[in-house]
């Protein structure tokens, strides 16, 4: 749905501080979103994660869209002691967007 997608990208706005995504992207504040919807947690090589998901990496996370949704409704909150100092998408509807954004920004 591109007007999902186009939704996403603005809600993306939110994340671009921290994040980047597709063709060049640098892991920066936050690691590259490349891929990430299906990916286990911890997985961006280089990337110095919080012990918080290192554990959770260890306890098997993976991030479909249902996990991915809850970590960023509430990130800290979700996960004790992440580093992902962002407060969250009150929205379920930017939520959806965004996740849809991030595969479509995966596949360019
Ligand atoms: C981790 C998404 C906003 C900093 C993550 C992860 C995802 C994500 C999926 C896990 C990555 C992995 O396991 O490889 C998002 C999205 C955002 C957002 C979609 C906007 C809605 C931010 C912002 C910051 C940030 C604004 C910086 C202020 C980080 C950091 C981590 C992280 C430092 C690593 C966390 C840890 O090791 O505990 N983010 N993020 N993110 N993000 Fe974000």
């Amino acid at each position: 749905d591109p007007e999902l997608v186009a939704k996403g990208e603005k809600t993306f706005r939110k994340c671009k501080s921290c994040h980047q995504i597709g063709a060049g992207a640098k892991s920066k504040t936050g690691p590259i979103l490349n891929g990430i919807i299906g990916a286990p947690a911890a997985h961006v090589e280089g990337f110095r994660y919080s012990k918080a998901m290192k554990a959770a990496a260890e306890d098997g996370l993976v991030w479909d869209e249902a996990e991915l949704a809850a970590f960023l409704a509430k990130p800290k909150t979700y996960m004790k002691g992440t580093k992902m100092s962002f407060a969250g998408l009150k929205k379920d509807a930017d939520i959806e967007a965004v996740i849809a954004y991030l595969k479509a920004a995966t596949a360019e």
